[in-house]
């Protein structure tokens, strides 16, 4: 048996936000045991400085080596844009982004070659989806644009609101004059508003959850690297494990939101602790 195989999966996100990309993992790797870190205290990343996000992400990989993880999932969009080539760099395990599983997903959905990204400012302004895109498949034609106003209005909890409609609408009146075939859902907590970006898109376009894409290659590469856990009767207690910098207000209201139901095993890193881990 591979003993590493035992051990569990890192995710890490700016916040609560990549609990999406948690629950698709959950979904697809039911054996696979988790721990999450949520960058509570810090988030948003979507408008830091790249240092600071690369100086975050570092630290939050190093915490998670500590937990002894065989891979490492960066499901924030913000930090797979700008912190992954300098997270991949330093660490040999495999470490996983957002970017290129959704970039693939929505080149293989866009037979007529236009594809739409949303993101966070950062998430847009590093070019990373284009990147990543062009490298699959160099005669797209992209549009992107950056939809700030999207996170907050998640985090408050109004999925059918006629403001976050309204918002919606302006964002996206881009895609009316320029129609793609697939939108790539370039930010953790866009999948939680699947719906009402369907209704203004119109129900042809593909929304690509980067979070689905992503436990699909996790599948893969554990695969790939015999690195998958194999269930067996004697398997014990194998509880997910959830670390947050911070619990701010509503927190639990907006920590069950996400996952659907509430947070289990979870533990809170004060800032020192996580600081103490900076690498470089
Ligand atoms: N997790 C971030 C992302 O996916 C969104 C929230 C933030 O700005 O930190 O880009």
């Amino acid at each position: 048996m591979n003993q590493a195989a035992e051990n569990p999966i890192g995710i890490f996100d700016s916040g609560l936000g990549g609990i999406s990309v948690v629950r698709a993992v959950m979904d697809l790797l039911p054996h696979e045991r988790l721990i999450y870190f949520g960058d509570t205290a810090r988030v948003p990343y979507g408008s830091k400085s790249n240092e600071t996000v690369r100086r975050f992400s570092r630290q939050i990989v190093n915490f998670l080596l500590d937990h002894d993880v065989k891979m490492v999932v960066v499901a924030c969009n913000t930090a797979s844009a700008i912190a992954l080539d300098d997270l991949r760099g330093r660490w040999d395990l495999p470490i996983l982004g957002v970017i290129e599983p959704g970039a693939t997903a929505a080149v293989n959905k866009s037979p007529s070659q236009r594809v739409g990204v949303i993101g966070t400012t950062s998430t847009i302004h590093s070019g990373a989806y284009e990147r990543a895109l062009l490298a699959r498949n160099p005669d797209l034609q992209i549009q992107s644009k950056e939809c700030p106003l999207l996170v907050p209005l998640v985090e408050e909890g109004w999925p059918e609101d006629d403001v976050l409609n309204g918002v919606l609408t302006r964002y996206l009146s881009g895609f009316k004059q320029f129609p793609v075939e697939s939108l790539i859902l370039g930010c953790t907590h866009y999948p939680y508003l699947k719906d009402a970006i369907q209704r203004v898109v119109g129900a042809d376009v593909n929304l690509i959850d980067s979070g689905e894409e992503t436990a699909r290659v996790v599948q893969e590469i554990l695969a790939g690297k015999k690195l998958m856990h194999v269930p067996e009767t004697h398997d014990g207690d194998r509880k997910h494990h959830f670390y947050v910098s911070d619990f701010p207000q509503r927190f639990q209201e907006t920590a069950a939101r996400f996952l659907g139901r509430p947070l289990e095993n979870l533990f809170r890193v004060e800032l020192e602790v996580l600081e103490s881990y900076s690498v470089g």
